[in-house]
């Protein structure tokens, strides 16, 4: 910490009192009209140090009013000017995936491949929330999940910890900025530490039990990631790991947390969790939970005042100590210092142009759309005659998709209106299967090309929305029947938000688009696929499966001495003996407009020892990448290894690089990667990264699946 804030922060406490100290550790939500009073002596005590700008405990669900710019100012003003310290409050929001300007939901985003576009949406994100006055915002959420029955499988990165890492750096770089006391910076928040994405049966805030191994080496990278990018705030979650809750686990707060990932910022709770430890049956009353949270290294309570309410007892009754409240005002004190907002505690909000946003929201939506299918019918001509029908032809609400508090639905076009502009009276529309099944007839019968618009509720995704069944509606199902039956070439568009059990779907369809949940421009971006002024490019971030009863299906999964799992089609008879659970479309798959062959696999250097890599040699692994077709396209080019035998069971597949590239028709690109003691080791169950000799394969190609290697000997 730079001395000169290490000063300051030991001034202001040294002239605190407890109740003053505590205010800081105390995040109410944002007050309404029955409270605005009581509200504003809280803060003229010095009694809130941040204030959640949302109200409810699913923000993400919920609509929320527009931010009040001028009010926040006027809480502010009362803050800084009449309470006893003068201590700013800190704003924080769920800006989770764009403000305004809706980008795609982070699952989908993801799927592009492309941290550096990643980086450039948060970067306007930041922008326009800062210019709402949101210092802070509840983001990158960083929960690798196997289950999409979990409705926050939307909100993360999927079951990649190598992907979780890069999109955690991209997304704290975009929101922190070059210097995060800018004012258009605002302050990340990696979130849920930990393993909440694990919950069983993906039933949302349900138990999870993670081996210290599985932490380690798969839900811990994203985290280390973000702290080492510069996040200098955490959110613990809701969820326990074989019994202890993490709100009030001094292992996974402090010992795995601060002192083996090295996070130095502060932990603020997530909502009421300080709380619930009473139902989670850990603590008798209110200021047991208060006490075990904080001496956990819990630092900041999310709206349910525990800390407020408990935490001058807790001192009083000795089960708190003095120093461990100075020590999370100090962590506090520090990152709003970093802020910036001693500086700048106030917003003067100002008109921006949303032009270019926009536009980055229809590039970022179109590399997050995944072609899953294409049986000679995409791209459609624009001289065709195409019937569009189904649900979400006229949609606009779930297209921006769940925790989405600022978008505005009004304003987002329908792929309707959007195809409208590029084939004009060429598109017969139906708006709804629901319609009399005869004037659809009409529609199909005169069309050259049907489209399909398919997918799933936003509200059926994000917090608390778990699904038994991760499909689409029946409804949507049997119009993909009735349409099949008309002979014409078929499109399907799904518009869903987690990954769905896709076999029954995607049987009956000549092509397929995972539009997912793509934002203010999903629908720019599917018409512009479709008609081909964009190349789709998006790669699984995540399995699809055939059936849902095949969950957990993940591509990073160890072998076993017997075929169990047959993600890799090893020995199918003996999975399930009533169905294959290979995956229908595997991780890393998309495909392109166009096709490429990969050849030449080689690496500079068979042979590599422990202390070379150690000190920093790296290996440099190329192959050659063309482009057979008659059109450009961008590949994602991946490397996955495998370390065949290690001191612990090791997955079959890692993804361990991808680059992204486009290439010309009948053109060939070299493509490298310099791999070395980063990419070929694995954490032991205490957190020791270790690198052992032995053989390690190199997989380089479009998916997980790729059976292109070459391998070399660490020695
Ligand atoms: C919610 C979510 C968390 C969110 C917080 C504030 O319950 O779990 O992700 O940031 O509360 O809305």
């Amino acid at each position: 910490m730079p001395d000169k804030i290490k000063s300051r922060v030991d001034t202001l406490i040294s002239n605190m009192s407890l109740r003053a100290k505590i205010g800081q550790l105390n995040q109410p939500e944002t007050p309404t009209e029955n409270n605005i009073e009581e509200f504003k002596e809280a803060v003229r005590r010095g009694e809130v140090g941040s204030i959640l700008m949302s109200v409810g405990a699913t923000a993400g669900n919920d609509a929320q009013g527009e931010i009040n710019v001028d009010f926040y100012n006027e809480l502010q003003k009362i803050a800084v000017e009449e309470s006893p310290d003068g201590i700013p409050i800190l704003f924080g929001r769920d800006v989770i995936h764009g403000h305004r300007t809706v980008f795609p939901i982070p699952l989908a985003m993801a799927a592009s491949f492309n941290p550096e576009l990643i980086k450039k949406c948060y970067r306007d994100t930041a922008i326009e929330a800062t210019n709402d006055g949101v210092h802070w915002t509840f983001t990158p959420m960083l929960d690798l999940c196997r289950d999409p029955r979990w409705g926050r499988i939307i909100e993360g990165t999927g079951e990649d910890p190598y992907i979780g890492a890069r999109i955690a750096e991209a997304v704290v770089a975009g929101l922190q900025g070059d210097d995060v006391s800018n004012k258009d910076s605002m302050l990340a928040c990696a979130k849920h530490f930990i393993g909440y994405g694990a919950s069983e049966g993906g039933r949302d805030y349900h138990r999870t039990e993670i081996s210290d191994y599985s932490l380690y080496n798969y839900y811990l990278p994203a985290f280390r990631a973000a702290i080492k990018s510069g996040a200098m705030t955490v959110m613990s979650s809701f969820n326990d790991i074989s019994g202890q809750p993490i709100t009030s686990s001094r292992k996974y707060l402090t010992d795995i947390l601060r002192n083996n990932l090295g996070f130095d910022g502060f932990v603020v709770s997530d909502y009421d969790a300080v709380i619930q430890l009473i139902k989670q049956g850990v603590a008798e009353n209110s200021e047991e939970c208060a006490s075990m949270a904080l001496n956990a290294g819990l630092d900041m309570d999310m709206h349910d005042g525990c800390y407020m309410d408990n935490l001058e007892k807790a001192v009083n009754s000795g089960a708190v100590s003095v120093d461990v409240i100075d020590e999370a005002v100090r962590r506090i004190l520090t990152v709003k210092m970093k802020a910036g907002l001693f500086e700048h505690p106030y917003t003067k909000k100002i008109k921006l142009n949303r032009t270019e946003h926009l536009k980055d929201a229809r590039e970022m939506a179109g590399e997050s759309i995944v072609l899953l299918k294409n049986n000679d019918v995409l791209p459609i001509n624009k001289s065709a005659k195409v019937g569009l029908i189904g649900p979400f032809s006229h949609e606009r609400r779930s297209l921006l998709g769940s925790w989405t508090i600022d978008g505005k639905a009004d304003e987002t076009p329908t792929l309707a209106e959007r195809m409208r502009e590029v084939i004009g009276g060429n598109l017969n529309c139906i708006s709804s299967s629901t319609l009399g099944w005869n004037s659809v007839n009409k529609n199909i019968a005169a069309a050259d090309v049907v489209v399909l618009a398919l997918g799933e509720s936003w509200s059926a995704t994000g917090e608390s929305r778990a699904v038994s069944d991760i499909t689409i509606s029946s409804e949507q199902k049997e119009l993909i029947k009735k349409a099949k039956t008309y002979g014409k070439k078929t499109v399907g568009v799904l518009f869903c938000g987690r990954p769905i059990a896709i076999e029954e779907i995607a049987e009956d369809l000549d092509a397929v688009l995972y539009a997912w949940h793509t934002g203010s421009e999903a629908a720019g971006a599917v018409s512009d696929i479709l008609f081909g002024d964009v190349q789709p490019c998006g790669r699984l971030p995540v399995t699809l499966p055939r059936k849902a009863t095949h969950i957990p299906l993940y591509y990073n999964v160890t072998s076993s001495g017997r075929p169990v799992n047959c993600y890799y089609g090893e020995n199918p008879g003996n999975c399930y003996i009533d169905s294959m659970p290979t995956p229908y479309y595997p991780f890393g798959y998309g495909l392109t407009y166009t096709t490429f062959k990969y050849s030449d696999i080689k690496t500079d250097i068979s042979k590599i020892a422990v202390s070379e890599l150690k000190a920093g040699k790296k290996l440099r692994v190329s192959v050659n990448v063309t482009n057979k077709g008659t059109v450009s396209g961008k590949e994602t080019v991946q490397l996955y290894i495998r370390d065949v035998c290690a001191s612990i069971m090791r997955p079959i597949r890692e993804l361990k690089a991808f680059k992204k590239i486009r290439i010309a028709p009948g053109k060939a690109e070299n493509v490298t990667f310099d791999i070395g003691y980063e990419e070929l080791g694995f954490f032991d169950d205490k957190g020791n990264y270790i690198v052992e000799n032995g053989k390690v394969e190199l997989y380089i190609g479009e998916n997980c699946l790729t059976g292109k290697k070459t391998s070399i000997e660490i020695v």
